[in-house]
């Protein structure tokens, strides 16, 4: 018997499930299932995946489905179905819509593959994890949002562009919700290890946070009929790297908080430990008064969110 591949469900197989289907294949993190609900366009996207193996040389199976039995026995399950915000759309619309959907697919999902690590991607996202922990009954380090990561990620893009560095030695740390109320850390935020409080003036950094938290808002200005999609899959396939590769990765997820940072038993972004058991540790810091303020204004908005779903 040799070993076997990890398996890999993304479900919705629009712009961030199918990019982080190529993400996960160029790294060869396992065999893939696309599934969406619309039919042919998963197969067709998984298909012509897989016919870009042999140019750029990986090795998986990857298959398209409108059928959750095929995602049976998933390692780690990326869920990106949802809607994205049209014109006329409240946010509570979106909220409603987007968990009736996340809610659906988390009972197929857990039905299917009750040992899954879930990373979910939708919007808004601390509300939608906790849908999906809700409705899975899945123990909290296996339940998971990404958002964390692509902050930072976008931070580090900032940074970097700022000093004219390279990418790579510059670290970022964020905490909190998605957009308006994440908090950055610059303090700990580095390049080589140097805080960028260091080589920056307060009003650079400031104007960098600024363009970090209307990052989102800045590519759907651009792309007027959609939202992000390549940082954002990129960010959720690490993710599942750290989870497959028992990487023990310190990264920035949306995951469940009780005790820690006296959050009271929802999802929020915190620094985890990301490794083979999931969400292995929520590591927490002290934080200055005005980073705590801003941080419980975070968790406020996260739980009124939650406060109008009947879960
Ligand atoms: N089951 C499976 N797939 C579904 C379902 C469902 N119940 N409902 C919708 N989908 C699919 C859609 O058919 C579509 O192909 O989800 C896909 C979403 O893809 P896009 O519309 O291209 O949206 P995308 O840009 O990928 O964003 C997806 O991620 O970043 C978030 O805010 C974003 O919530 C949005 C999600």
């Amino acid at each position: 018997m040799g070993l076997t591949r990890k398996k890999i469900t993304i479900v919705g197989a629009g712009f961030v499930g199918a990019t982080a289907a190529h993400w996960a294949a160029i790294k060869e993190l396992g065999d893939i299932c696309l599934v969406d609900i619309i039919e042919g366009m998963p197969q067709g996207k998984a298909l012509d995946l897989l016919e870009s193996s042999p140019v750029e040389g990986f090795d998986a199976q990857i298959f398209g489905t409108n059928d959750y039995a095929d995602t049976a026995n998933s390692d780690v399950v990326i869920i990106t179905a949802g809607l994205p915000r049209k014109p006329g759309m409240s946010r509570d619309d979106l909220l409603f819509k987007n968990a009736e959907i996340v809610k659906n697919v988390t009972e197929q999902v857990a039905k299917y593959s009750p040992n899954a690590y879930l990373i979910v991607v939708s919007n808004p996202l601390d509300a939608m994890v906790y849908v999906a922990y809700k409705v899975s009954g899945f123990p909290t380090n296996r339940v998971m949002g990404m958002a964390g990561v692509l902050d930072a990620a976008r931070f580090r893009t900032f940074i970097a562009m700022e000093l004219g560095v390279s990418v790579e030695d510059v670290t970022a740390f964020v905490l909190g919700g998605h957009g308006d109320t994440m908090v950055p850390l610059p303090r700990y935020s580095t390049v080589g290890g140097i805080p960028i409080t260091d080589l920056l003036s307060p009003e650079k950094i400031e104007a960098l946070v600024e363009r970090t938290r209307n990052g989102g808002a800045e590519i759907v200005n651009l792309l007027k009929t959609g939202s992000a999609f390549f940082a954002p899959s990129a960010s959720a396939v690490a993710m599942a790297e750290a989870i497959i590769k028992d990487k023990k990765r310190l990264m920035p997820c949306a995951a469940y908080c009780d005790k820690e940072y006296n959050v009271g038993g929802y999802f929020v972004g915190v620094p985890v430990i990301l490794g083979g058991n999931g969400v292995e540790r929520v590591v927490e810091i002290k934080l200055t008064p005005e980073e705590e303020a801003a941080f419980q204004k975070s968790v406020e908005a996260v739980k009124s969110l939650v406060s109008k779903l009947s879960l």
